[in-house]
């Protein structure tokens, strides 16, 4: 993995990042590199794996993100999916819910590097694409300084191929999962000195960070940027992100994204899947532009209903295009 594999990507999010969410991103940005929502390897290995795993060639660049923290169970998860095609096997070290923390997995194992580092040393012996941890600086009472330098230290040891950080802490007591997100203080600074520490390994920063200025802005510092919440509501963001690479956009605007993402909806909807599961996912589009609101509203109300096609998407379309001509218009 070279540090230019991971200068942008979309974070992992549940509920949010599937399948229809990365091929929708993909048509903003060819470089940025896409996430799966967290699967835990109990699933990946037991339950319906072609509905897990399953994703479009076009989502390339993609990497998986398991849950989990039994070596061999992580291998195994792993193996399988590489065999579907990822490019990255990505370890979640970073989620605070108690559902994970029962299963003694996310965030919790910042107090168990030995246990991470086990988990990354078996994936690397099953797979040969990279493998990488997403983290936070560290958890409750922990110091920061001590609990990230040593869980680093301890992957690099077990031959990790980079680091996504969520520069802030997660509490495993007392706050939500979402709280956790917000809460606990972001500190920047503390994985920029990681970097510096580790300049041979692929770093990536997370938290926050909402502007492709922003993320020019922590590129002189890490290697790699994720951007979560921001790319998801403002998805338009995306289309600045190729030219962090010194490429131009995929497509020109919003209006051209949408329309290359018509075939894929059409093939999606004579496959059975509802239109509300892939529109919901654009939802942020046209956000604070005339008729952004009225976009959504069309949507919101007319994608869920019972046999919705791809008229009620270009249908809300045209409210924004309408608005935008009639300013025009005026001016
Ligand atoms: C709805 C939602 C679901 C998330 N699910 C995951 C997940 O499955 N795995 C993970 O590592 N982080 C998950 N996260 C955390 C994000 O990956 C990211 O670390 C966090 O949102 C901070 O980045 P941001 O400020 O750019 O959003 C989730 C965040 C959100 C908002």
């Amino acid at each position: 993995m070279t540090p230019q594999d991971i200068r942008f990507s979309v974070a992992p999010m549940m509920d949010w990042t599937d399948r229809h969410c990365r091929f929708f991103h993909r048509l903003l940005s060819r470089r940025a590199r896409l996430y799966t929502e967290m699967v835990t390897t109990g699933a990946v290995i037991h339950g319906p794996r072609e509905r897990l795993l399953g994703f479009s060639g076009e989502e390339h660049p993609l990497a998986v993100q398991l849950g989990g923290s039994d070596p061999r169970e992580l291998a195994q998860a792993a193996r399988i999916a590489e065999g579907f095609g990822y490019d990255e096997v990505n370890l979640n070290v970073g989620c605070p819910s108690d559902r994970v923390q029962d299963g003694r997995f996310g965030a919790c194992l910042m107090r168990e590097p030995d246990l991470v580092a086990e988990g990354v040393a078996a994936m690397k012996r099953a797979v040969s694409v990279p493998v990488t941890v997403k983290c936070r600086i560290g958890v409750d009472e922990q110091d920061p300084e001590e609990a990230l330098g040593r869980l680093a230290e301890t992957v690099i040891a077990a031959g990790v191929d980079g680091l996504v950080v969520h520069a802030r802490k997660a509490w495993l007591q007392g706050l939500s999962p979402k709280e956790n997100r917000d809460i606990p203080p972001l500190d920047y600074d503390r994985v920029h000195r990681l970097k510096r520490a580790h300049p041979g390994l692929p770093i990536a920063i997370n938290g926050g960070i909402k502007t492709i200025a922003d993320v020019r802005e922590q590129l002189a510092h890490v290697d790699g940027v994720m951007v979560g919440r921001a790319a998801y509501h403002d998805p338009e963001i995306l289309l600045g992100v190729d030219a962090l690479f010194g490429e131009a956009p995929p497509h020109a605007d919003a209006f051209a994204a949408l329309e290359a993402f018509e075939p894929y909806v059409a093939a999606r909807l004579a496959e059975g899947v509802r239109l509300a599961s892939m529109t919901r996912h654009i939802l942020g589009l046209f956000t604070g532009r005339p008729g952004a609101r009225a976009f959504r509203r069309h949507l919101a109300t007319e994608a869920v209903r019972p046999g919705a096609g791809l008229e009620t998407l270009s249908d809300a379309v045209a409210h924004v295009r309408r608005a935008g001509g009639a300013l025009e218009d005026a001016a």
